[in-house]
């Protein structure tokens, strides 16, 4: 069994990132820049907006943070996201999800500029993703494939179920990994909450990407020996032992699971780097024009 290390690989890709951005600025070029819209005070998703922007100052991208209570008004937000579209050194832009019950987050994400986008959530970079036409990629997924390619696992052929349907992650690296590219070439099976069988489509999967939000859903009766596990949850659970009082579980029960396994991405420290680093090299990408002229 060999770990997939995806704080070392993040680590790297920032390294590369901060590499660029230095050649960039003494080239004459522009500082890439990364806005940040956060809404209420739900803890994780304080932690990771911080992180963003921790890891913007880090490779030396300029960052905005916007934060609102949650009692702001769904067009006060749209305003905001506008202000930011028409802001020519704002290259990326990220509105955190969820978003209180009374914003439309599908509003919100079709009214940040495509072009901005460098969470590849707004349909127009979706469906040019589905349509293999350059595209932000949204960034777990990308962090998944690139994952897969530095520790040059195959995929060509291989069954990979992934359990999960959310726009976020389940549905676009399904998309990603059938595509004809490495990594991809597989064969996917899409599991949810209403499949039957969920244990024996498992039990045949080469590549399991777990991806609903459900800690240790993942048992050691539902892996092949030799199976690729890439765990994306991060759900916190209270704990007494750290010191934040709470920890966070992955969809799959590690202990069990990993002595089956070829390859297993762990909770922390496996996927979850990996959004972020993907985030920023959108955001380098966007700031070089490199995927919309
Ligand atoms: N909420 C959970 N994951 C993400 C993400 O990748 N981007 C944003 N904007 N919100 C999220």
């Amino acid at each position: 069994m060999e770990l997939i290390d995806g704080k070392k690989i993040s680590d790297q890709i920032k390294e590369e990132i901060a590499v660029e951005v230095e050649k960039l600025k003494a080239s004459g070029g522009k500082t890439p820049h990364l806005a940040a819209i956060l809404v209420g005070n739900d803890g994780g998703s304080i932690t990771y907006v911080n992180n963003k922007v921790l890891a913007c100052e880090k490779v030396g991208f300029k960052s905005t943070l916007i934060r609102y209570e949650d009692s702001v008004t769904e067009e006060e937000l749209l305003n905001k996201v506008q202000e930011i579209n028409n802001d020519p050194d704002i290259d990326g832009l990220i509105v955190q999800l969820p978003l209180p019950k009374h914003i439309s987050s599908d509003k919100v994400t079709e009214a940040v500029s495509p072009q901005k986008d460098v969470d590849g959530f707004h349909p127009v970079n979706v469906g040019r993703m589905v349509a293999n036409l350059p595209a932000f990629l949204p960034a777990t997924p990308a962090g998944i494939l690139e994952l897969l390619k530095r520790y040059e696992i195959r995929t060509k052929g291989k069954h990979c179920v992934v359990i999960g349907r959310s726009h976020i992650v389940g549905s676009p690296v399904s998309i990603l990994m059938a595509k004809s590219a490495y990594p991809g070439n597989c064969t996917v099976t899409i599991c949810h909450s209403h499949t039957h069988n969920l244990k024996e489509i498992c039990l045949q999967a080469d590549i399991i990407i777990a991806a609903l939000g459900k800690p240790e859903f993942v048992t050691a009766d539902m892996v092949k020996e030799g199976a690729v596990v890439i765990d994306v949850g991060t759900t916190r659970v209270a704990s007494s032992v750290t010191k934040s009082g709470f920890k966070l579980k992955g969809d799959v029960n590690f202990e069990e699971v990993a002595p089956k396994c070829s390859f297993i991405t762990p909770v922390p420290g496996g996927v979850g780097p990996m959004t972020i680093a993907s985030l920023l090299l959108n955001t380098l990408k966007s700031a070089k024009k490199e995927v919309y002229a």
